[in-house]
């Protein structure tokens, strides 16, 4: 794995050079100085690192039956492909796949400061067959399996279109589940955060008081509430004033020099699989994409879910310059529609970061071969690639994915297929990704706005290679 060694290795990575001042910081912080298991990759030197998981979807129906329509609930009436004990591609996740899933990432040893939880737990069934009650019951077992696992680690959850019965019906002022998710997620949060989140289903909190160097703010936007199926905020101009309470909290980041994460459900930007459309309403997309531009310099990097895929997104300021990191994480459970000819294996991410900046320097992506697990019984999660290495640039600042996204275009780009693998984490299906495909990828990860989407859908030329 490249030459990178960690504090007790005997060569000086690149970052061991660029970090070697942090050191002494860091013991005093009890941050990773690496000491990894010997099957991983190195931690860069010095690095600060936090766990990322997306869209569990627990389905507590899931049992293997002979009857292949019987196996899940979300499968919603169709066989299951090829049931096993981990899952399977029509079902959501078994529990156990996801304690299997929260079992590695504990036995993996790999110290975190945090841990972010963007969301989504209820499974993919029909409205009939949930309530107010069982959507809470499964945000609450969720939070408790996560707990168990990580009593002590601090996590950031944001609510999913999911954490909701009726599904995406998210209100913009108090409701039921808004209070019941505030009440279980207590322990990680200040009062103020809570008192917030009861409010909205949003709230911000400082990570953890450091001694010297800028403090690290998470934003937890509740995004749901510009989801297009979401018929309760239809035509409000800002829902919950989340907006409004966006720019203020910014503001008064900036003014502090703090720097901040924005984690949140459903991302901004352009659908990759799709053509013009927006993951949030195009409304909502266009405020947010001003508002993150105009706070560029304080946000370190935005992370999401919601796809259920890998992939990666680009802010470029108006004259087209990489200002920020977005990221898109894959889901755990592999579930997949009928009408869908590739899934996901399940995944989850371990995100690296400088502690003097919070810059993103690099990402594990780890991921479950779901039909090697189930052809075995045994549950065998692995590294899928390491970002850095899999497409060789520096680091996870907007410059260096900026660099890779160039090679990703460039002309027969060996680098293009790597990424469209990992965009379905690494799922064994004809994974071919055509012209319209290609162009639908690449103008999504580099334009966020309507402007500048429309002219790279409209100059489509430029990105043709035959
Ligand atoms: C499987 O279950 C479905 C739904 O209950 C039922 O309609 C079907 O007849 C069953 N098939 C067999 C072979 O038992
Ligand atoms: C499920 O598979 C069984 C056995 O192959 C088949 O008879 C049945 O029609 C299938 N059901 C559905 C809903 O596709
Ligand atoms: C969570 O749900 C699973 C599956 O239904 C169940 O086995 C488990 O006991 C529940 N755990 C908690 C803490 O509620
Ligand atoms: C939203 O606005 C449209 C157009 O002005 C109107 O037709 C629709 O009834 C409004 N919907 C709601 C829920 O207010
Ligand atoms: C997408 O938008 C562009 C520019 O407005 C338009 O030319 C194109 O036809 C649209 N494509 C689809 C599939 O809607
Ligand atoms: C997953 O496991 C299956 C069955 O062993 C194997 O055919 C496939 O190549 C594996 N996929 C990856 C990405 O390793
Ligand atoms: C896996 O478990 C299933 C039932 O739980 C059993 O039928 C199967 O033989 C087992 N396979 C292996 C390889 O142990
Ligand atoms: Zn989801
Ligand atoms: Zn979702």
């Amino acid at each position: 794995m490249g030459g990178v060694r960690g504090a007790r290795g005997a060569t000086l990575s690149p970052w061991g050079l660029l970090l070697l001042p942090l050191l002494l910081r860091n013991a005093m912080h009890g941050l990773v100085s690496s000491a990894p298991a010997p099957a991983s990759p190195e931690v860069p030197f010095g690095a600060g690192q936090f766990w990322h998981i997306t869209d569990l979807h627990l389905d507590p129906t899931y049992h293997i039956t002979i009857n292949r329509t019987q196996v899940c609930a979300s499968s919603k009436g169709v066989n299951a492909s090829s049931p096993g004990l981990f899952g399977d591609f029509m079902c959501d996740s078994p529990y156990k796949l996801i304690l299997s899933a929260l079992k590695f990432m504990k036995d993996s040893g790999q110290q975190a400061s945090f841990m972010i939880w963007t969301g989504d737990s209820p499974p993919h069934v029909p409205a009939k067959e949930l309530s107010t009650k069982v959507v809470i019951d499964i945000i609450g077992n969720m939070t408790s399996t996560i707990r168990s696992f990580f009593p002590e680690l601090q996590v950031f959850p944001a609510l999913g279109n999911h954490d909701y019965w009726p599904q995406d019906q998210l209100p913009a002022s108090v409701s039921e589940v808004y209070s019941a998710a505030a009440d279980f997620w207590k322990p990680w949060l200040t009062d103020e955060a809570v008192s917030t989140l009861r409010k909205g289903g949003f709230y911000t909190q400082i990570v953890q008081p450091s001694i010297s160097g800028p403090l690290l703010r998470i934003i937890s936007l509740n995004t749901v509430l510009y989801y297009g199926p979401n018929k309760v905020t239809l035509n409000m101009t800002d829902p919950a004033n989340q907006l409004e309470w966006l720019e203020e909290v910014l503001e008064m980041a900036l003014q502090n020099k703090e720097k901040v994460y924005v984690i949140a459900h459903v991302p901004v930007g352009y659908l990759p699989y799709a053509r013009n459309t927006t993951a949030i309403r195009e409304y909502y997309n266009e405020r947010l994409i001003e508002i993150f531009r105009r706070y560029s310099s304080i946000i370190a990097g935005q992370f999401f879910g919601h796809t259920h895929r890998d992939s990666i997104m680009i802010l470029l300021d108006k004259k087209g310059n990489p200002i920020n990191s977005l990221f898109v994480a894959p889901a755990v459970t592999p579930v997949k529609s009928l009408w869908e000819v590739d899934s996901n294996n399940p995944g989850v991410r371990l995100y690296q970061y400088d502690p003097l900046s919070y810059s993103v320097l690099d990402l594990w992506q780890f991921y479950l071969n779901l039909t090697e697990a189930n052809m075995k019984n045994a549950s065998d999660w692995k590294l899928e690639y390491v970002m850095t290495k899999a497409y060789g640039i520096e680091d996870l600042k907007p410059e260096s994915l900026h660099g890779m996204v160039k090679q990703l275009i460039a002309p027969h780009s060996k680098l293009f297929p790597k990424y469209y693998n990992n965009y379905f984490v690494s799922y064994d299906g004809n994974k071919f990704c055509e012209e319209h495909c290609r162009i639908s990828q690449l103008c999504a990860i580099q334009y966020l706005d309507l402007p500048s989407y429309t002219d790279c859908i409209g100059n489509e030329d430029t990105l043709h290679y035959e």
